[in-house]
């Protein structure tokens, strides 16, 4: 379990990391998404003690990362700044390490195949391609088989087998009842493997939430439906967790709280004839941006580039917004 209270990280005038507040719990994953430049690194390097908050605090089970006595057994920490000696190979950068906690030789092979860098363990670390780097560091990060996992953008530089290999292992590791936090600038990767959200921008907090529930509050899970007794279909469809809009006089619903074939199985069974039933789903990576849009420092420039007004423009994802537009925008979305 980590626990920030008020954490605040500030570089002479620049603020990094503002007043944040958040837990991030055992037994499954925790995504930190933000922008570039939002304060992820920096939070990070303040759960491992890398650098002092200026105020607040964070823990790891309930004690400042140097209050352990065996940190490596408490956290494990992959970030960004590669550590390793360039001169040593891999083999014996992570026998140093374990040989300061204690690790037996054992675990450091196990890593070692763990990770998939059995065949490059004895080469020189210095020598290592991005994603080898990004594989050593997370064996690093497991080698004291800690109850804590934190992961600085660990798919950076890997290549597909080892995006997949490093989604696999996340999820694994939460199932094991483990605290997982996994930080990306991403959406569309962490909303794979994670449960639980943690946004930040401009070193604020933007949304502690769950990927279901920033899916539903961007109005996802929706189905639109047309029919000639709306009236009829409304009453049919009726239920504690379920919601029913439409305008009065039009033939279109819009429903959540029952999938498509649900809906459709109910009017069949009626009688109802239906126009038209869609499901709409939300692109994930839009409702990021739309959470994130006030906190993006740095933005690409020319048409279509980064968080510009052209994506503002292209698909609201608010439930009201019920243009065909949006539909045929978020479906696409979706297949990030
Ligand atoms: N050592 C430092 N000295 C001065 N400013 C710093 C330092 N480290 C970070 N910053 C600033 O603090 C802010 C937050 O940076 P940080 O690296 O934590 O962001 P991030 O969310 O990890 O971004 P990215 O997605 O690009 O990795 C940035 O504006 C950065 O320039
Ligand atoms: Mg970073």
């Amino acid at each position: 379990m980590i626990e920030a209270r008020k954490l605040t990280k500030r570089y002479g005038e620049k603020t990094a990391v503002d007043g944040l507040d958040f837990v991030v719990k055992p037994g499954s994953v925790t995504g930190f998404l933000g922008p570039n430049g939002a304060g992820k690194s920096t939070t990070m390097r303040m759960v491992v003690g890398l650098d002092a908050p200026t105020s607040g605090t964070v823990t790891v089970n309930g004690r400042r990362y140097a209050r352990h006595r065996a940190p490596l057994q408490e956290v494990g920490a992959l970030l960004e700044a590669k550590s390793v000696h360039p001169g040593r190979s891999a083999h014996q950068h992570l026998r140093a390490l374990a040989l300061t906690h204690g690790i037996p030789r054992r675990r450091v092979d196990e890593v070692v195949e763990l990770a998939g860098l059995g065949s490059v363990a004895h080469k020189r670390a210095g020598a290592f391609s991005l994603g080898m780097g990004q594989r050593l560091g997370i064996a690093a990060a497991l080698l004291g088989d800690p109850e804590t996992v934190m992961l600085d953008e660990p798919v950076n530089g890997l290549d597909p087998e080892g995006v997949l290999w490093v989604r696999n292992l996340l999820t694994s590791l939460a199932a094991e009842g483990r605290t997982v936090f996994v930080s990306s600038h991403l959406m569309s990767e962490v909303a794979l493997v994670a449960e639980h959200l943690i946004v930040v921008g401009r070193g604020r907090l933007l949304a502690d939430t769950t990927v279901a529930d920033l899916v539903r509050e961007a109005g996802g899970g929706t189905v639109k439906v047309a029919t000639a007794d709306p009236a009829r279909l409304r009453d049919l469809l009726a239920g504690p967790d379920v919601e029913i809009t439409g305008r009065a006089g039009s033939e279109e619903l819009r429903v959540t709280g029952l999938t498509a074939r649900e809906i459709g199985l109910r009017a069949a069974e009626h009688g109802i004839a239906l126009f038209e039933l869609t499901s709409r789903e939300v692109s994930l990576e839009q409702a990021f941006m739309d959470l994130t849009r006030e906190s993006v420092e740095y933005q690409g420039g020319g048409a279509g580039g980064g968080a510009g007004t052209d994506i503002a423009a292209g698909a609201g994802v608010g439930p009201v917004a019920g243009a065909e537009q949006q539909d045929q925008a978020t479906t696409a979305g979706r297949t990030v």
